[in-house]
């Protein structure tokens, strides 16, 4: 009967995302008892413990709509950063986040560009609103090629996305690219960057992008709780611009997009620097561990300042991602992203890495 419905054409342009398999599909699956996951670049540390504590104490009052403007969690926010909270949106996850934007600000026909591979979200949100995408490919070792993406502007582009660290390369863009680029591009032109892997990079040539914001640019920096604060499952994410483009995105989102949990529990786990530090602590170490194995087994790899590797296994990669998966280590085949000879692998707690490394030696000495 629904046959006769039709959708808008511009569904026809969406690839669905592929968000992997969970833990109990793959312990049923194949009959195992144990089975790490190292495909979603989640916390292995868990959520922080002030959230958990926060989210407990806010139960009672369920009954109650959450706060449209999140205004505490947007204070907690603007004193992180020393901004005024007018320049702060929080949203569910970063996600909806890259949706709104795309809502807020392209027309049919308008071109946004994207560095490939990258996190297929923005393509998404692009073709959602009718937008043409421009991909441009990550140079060498997969560095950001900023002069091809200069040269990719026309007078149709509307919002350049950059993400840094990368997903899922691991790479980043330097602070004298990011200057180069807000210097160079037309300021009509919106640029997003996505920092939601922010918290594990060591390289002193980063920027998170707050200070280009402050010093007026139009420029939208991402951010997730998703990530080093451990709370994916609830869905927090938050945006950092000048005030007039959080205003426009202000315009297009459901007044309770964030729900009353995920805000109590985000203010308090952004003072938990504690847990912060563990965590990119624990994904700085074992980074290595699982860099030394690599070089042990001659995989290449690139070099990641995030809390997932991509390794180069070649044209087996298809077929070590299913037998790792067969027997209990779940990672991302690199398909998606258009790289079949790459895997990419979530840094876990140490057990998860040793089995993970347990299980490649094995299957690596058989290949
Ligand atoms: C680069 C990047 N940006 C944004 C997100 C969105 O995160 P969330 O919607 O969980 O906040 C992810 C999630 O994996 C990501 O990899």
């Amino acid at each position: 009967m629904g046959d006769n419905v039709q959708a808008r054409g511009a569904l026809q342009q969406l690839k669905a995302y592929s968000p992997g398999k969970p833990i109990w599909e793959v312990q049923r699956e194949f009959g195992l008892t144990t089975v790490v996951k190292l495909a979603s670049n989640e916390n292995p540390l868990g959520p922080s413990p002030r959230a958990l504590e926060a989210i407990a104490s806010a139960m009672s009052d369920l009954h109650r709509y959450p706060d449209a403007q999140t205004i505490d969690l947007r204070k907690s926010i603007a004193g992180k950063f020393d901004l005024p909270a007018e320049q702060i949106i929080v949203t569910n996850g970063g996600d909806e986040l890259i949706t709104l934007v795309s809502e807020a600000f392209l027309e049919e026909g308008d071109e946004v560009i994207v560095p490939g591979p990258s996190f297929s979200e923005y393509e998404f949100a692009g073709k959602l609103m009718c937008a043409r995408i421009i991909t441009i490919p990550l140079s060498a070792n997969y560095e950001y090629d900023v002069e091809a993406m200069l040269d990719a502007v026309s007078e149709r582009t509307k919002i350049m996305f950059l993400c840094s660290p990368n997903n899922p390369t691991g790479t980043i863009l330097r602070k004298a690219q990011l200057q180069r680029l807000l210097d160079a591009l037309p300021k009509r032109i919106l640029v997003v960057l996505d920092t939601a892997y922010s918290h594990y990079v060591t390289a002193d040539d980063y920027t998170d992008g707050i200070e280009y914001v402050k010093a007026g640019y139009p420029l939208l920096c991402l951010r997730t709780f998703s990530k080093a604060y451990g709370l994916a499952g609830i869905r927090v994410g938050y945006g950092i611009a000048p005030e007039s483009i959080i205003r426009s995105i202000v315009q297009v989102k459901e007044p309770f997009n964030v729900n009353a949990l995920a805000q109590v529990a985000a203010a308090a786990a952004i003072l938990d620097d504690q847990h912060v530090e563990a965590s990119s602590r624990l994904v700085q170490e074992e980074r290595q561990r699982l860099y030394g194995l690599l070089r042990q087994l001659g995989i290449p790899y690139t070099e990641s300042m995030s809390n997932f590797i991509l390794i180069k296994p070649g044209a087996s990669a298809e077929r070590l991602c299913r037998q790792l998966m067969e027997s209990g280590v779940i990672v991302r085949f690199g398909g998606g992203w258009g790289l079949p000879d790459h895997i990419r692998i979530t840094v876990g707690l140490p057990e998860e890495n040793d089995m993970l490394m347990d299980k490649l030696r094995e299957l690596h000495s058989l290949s």
